[in-house]
């Protein structure tokens, strides 16, 4: 599955499926969905780590920006946001990947990863991960994300931040 952001732009507030697997279905994030995706992301992260609905509605708006979410039935269970820079070395960003604790181990952040990176142009990812994030860890490097730096206290005291990266 290939796509530019341009037309994520345009296609973002549709609501056929992106990809479809068993009872979950990942799609584009409508406008409507940000305030359930604002209770998933307090219930999925610990440490304050989860946006909020502003910061919800800021992304969505965003140009470049990819917001997806993984429904069961109607029930949003996971979501990932993710975004292209442009520049010297044009990069595609993982800024936030949230399953629902009641759906995790499941394959839904694979699903969601494999999906984003499929839309996005670039081909190198990059991502920021909490050192002691051990799940989160172990999903990036099975999908082939490398450990690329450390970024002190980037969380917080002694919350230090690894930048992985793939391509
Ligand atoms: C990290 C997170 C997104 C994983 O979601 P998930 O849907 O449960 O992950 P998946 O089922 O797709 O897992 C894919 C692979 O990742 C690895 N993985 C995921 N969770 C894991 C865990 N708790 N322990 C060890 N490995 C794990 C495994 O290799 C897994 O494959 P397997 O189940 O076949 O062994 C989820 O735990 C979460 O939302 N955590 C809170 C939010 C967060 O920390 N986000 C990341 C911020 S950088």
């Amino acid at each position: 599955m290939t796509a530019d952001l341009a037309r994520v732009d345009a296609t973002r507030s549709r609501s056929a499926p992106v990809q479809q697997a068993g009872a979950v279905v990942v799609g584009w994030a409508r406008f409507s969905d940000l305030p359930a995706l604002a209770r998933l992301q307090r219930r999925g992260f610990t440490h304050h780590h989860g946006y909020g609905l502003l910061t919800l509605a800021s992304l969505w708006l965003a140009p470049r920006v990819l917001i997806l979410v993984a429904r069961a039935g109607n029930v949003p269970a996971g979501m990932i946001i993710a975004d292209e820079r442009r520049g010297r070395t044009a990069h595609g960003r993982i800024l936030n990947i949230c399953v629902d604790p009641r759906y995790r181990r499941l394959g839904i952040a694979r699903d969601l990863m494999l999906t984003a990176e499929a839309l996005l142009p670039p081909r190198r990812m990059v991502l920021m991960v909490d050192q002691k994030n051990d799940a989160a860890i172990a999903l990036y490097t099975s999908l082939g994300y490398r450990d690329v730096g450390l970024t002190p206290d980037y969380y917080g005291p002694h919350r230090h931040g690894v930048m992985m990266q793939k391509g």
